[in-house]
């Protein structure tokens, strides 16, 4: 198929706290998948990420960490297009755009602003509330086609459809209307500790989650400490979630189908359950951690990277910006 005729998918990760195994599995590794067949874009969206308060330093090395393990873990930079949010400006522009086509009432739905606005009671800024509209620039900026998104994420998925459809209503078909992608594997791996919650790269427990970045024997002590419940041999069923979610991890890092996981566990003892979804664990991430060290010494390959995919994406968010800037009647630049 030619790049012309590929359908367009674009997806975006905060950079903020450390990526997990929760990320890899249930994102990056599926994009990989997705790089022949489509025109990708992969973004670190930092400007969400100051909707809660970031250490900027911090900030900006996780934002350049993320782009860094966006290769190490088997995207190709020549592929697909990865960059910072913040460095393409039409973001912004176009989100401004959308606020103006979106409702409060629209805004105030959103189960995460309200999810957010109770954890972060101080600072429930305008930001927070109109991180959806942002969402939905990054995803129209594009033409995009398919978004793979998690299911927390659906709500905000379905708000950028939303918008897309009114502004196409009067104005023309200025926008494509996104449809999520919905990955055939990949299971939604949860907290290590509270299996009953998806595992997160903020939590303040790092026993709740397998960064990509510990070491062997850290994984393995995580692992054995995951929370199970007082049975002592496997069944794999929504009544047992801890175990559940170890059965679902090895399948996803194996390949392994998860009936042939079940068949393999079901039975045995939780020790050997647990020794064997660590070191599973452990030999996945190996090379993609030593990938992404020797990229991290590169600092010029990388430098090289961002400035181009960067420009890329600039390239064609500029083209449905000045499309939508003069829809809505603002004067089209002189050259
Ligand atoms: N809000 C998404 C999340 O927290 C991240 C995100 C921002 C995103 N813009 C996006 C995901 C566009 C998909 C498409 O997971």
């Amino acid at each position: 198929m030619s790049a012309e005729q590929k359908k367009i998918i674009f997806s975006g990760i905060q950079p903020t706290g450390v990526i997990t195994i929760g990320n890899y599995i249930g994102a990056i590794k599926n994009w990989t998948k997705l790089q022949d067949d489509y025109n990708c874009l992969f973004c670190a969206v930092d400007m969400h990420s100051i909707t809660v308060r970031q250490d900027p330093a911090l900030l900006r090395k996780r934002a350049r960490d993320l782009l860094t393990m966006y290769i190490a873990a088997g995207l190709d930079p020549e592929k697909n297009i990865m960059y910072y949010q913040s460095h393409v400006s039409g973001h912004a522009e176009l989100a401004w755009i959308l606020n103006c086509f979106t409702y409060m009432g629209e805004l105030n739905r959103m189960t995460q602003f309200k999810e957010k606005s109770a954890k972060h009671g101080s600072n429930i800024n305008a930001g927070l509330f109109t991180y959806p509209v942002l969402m939905a620039a990054d995803i129209l900026l594009y033409q995009t086609d398919l978004v793979p998104v998690g299911h927390d994420q659906k709500q905000h998925l379905e708000l950028a459809r939303e918008i897309a459809t009114r502004f196409n209503n009067v104005y023309g078909d200025v926008f494509t209307v996104p449809e999520p992608y919905i990955a055939k594997v990949g299971a939604k791996i949860m907290s290590l500790q509270e299996p009953t919650k998806k595992m997160s790269k903020s939590d303040e427990n790092p026993n709740g989650y397998i960064s990509l970045m510990d070491e062997p024997n850290v994984i393995i002590k995580k692992i054995k400490r995951a929370v199970t419940d007082s049975d002592r041999e496997v069944t794999y069923s929504e009544s047992k979630p801890g175990v559940k979610n170890l059965i679902d991890i090895y399948s996803c890092v194996t390949s392994e189908s998860i009936e042939s996981s079940i068949d393999r566990f079901v039975g045995k003892g939780y020790g050997e359950l647990k020794q064997v979804v660590g070191e599973a664990i452990v030999e996945e991430l190996k090379p993609v951690q030593e990938r992404f060290k020797d990229l991290q010494k590169n600092k010029d390959y990388i430098d090289s990277i961002i400035k181009k995919n960067g420009e890329t994406a600039n390239y064609l968010a500029t083209k449905t910006l000045r499309k939508a800037q003069k829809k809505v009647g603002f004067p089209v630049r002189i050259r």
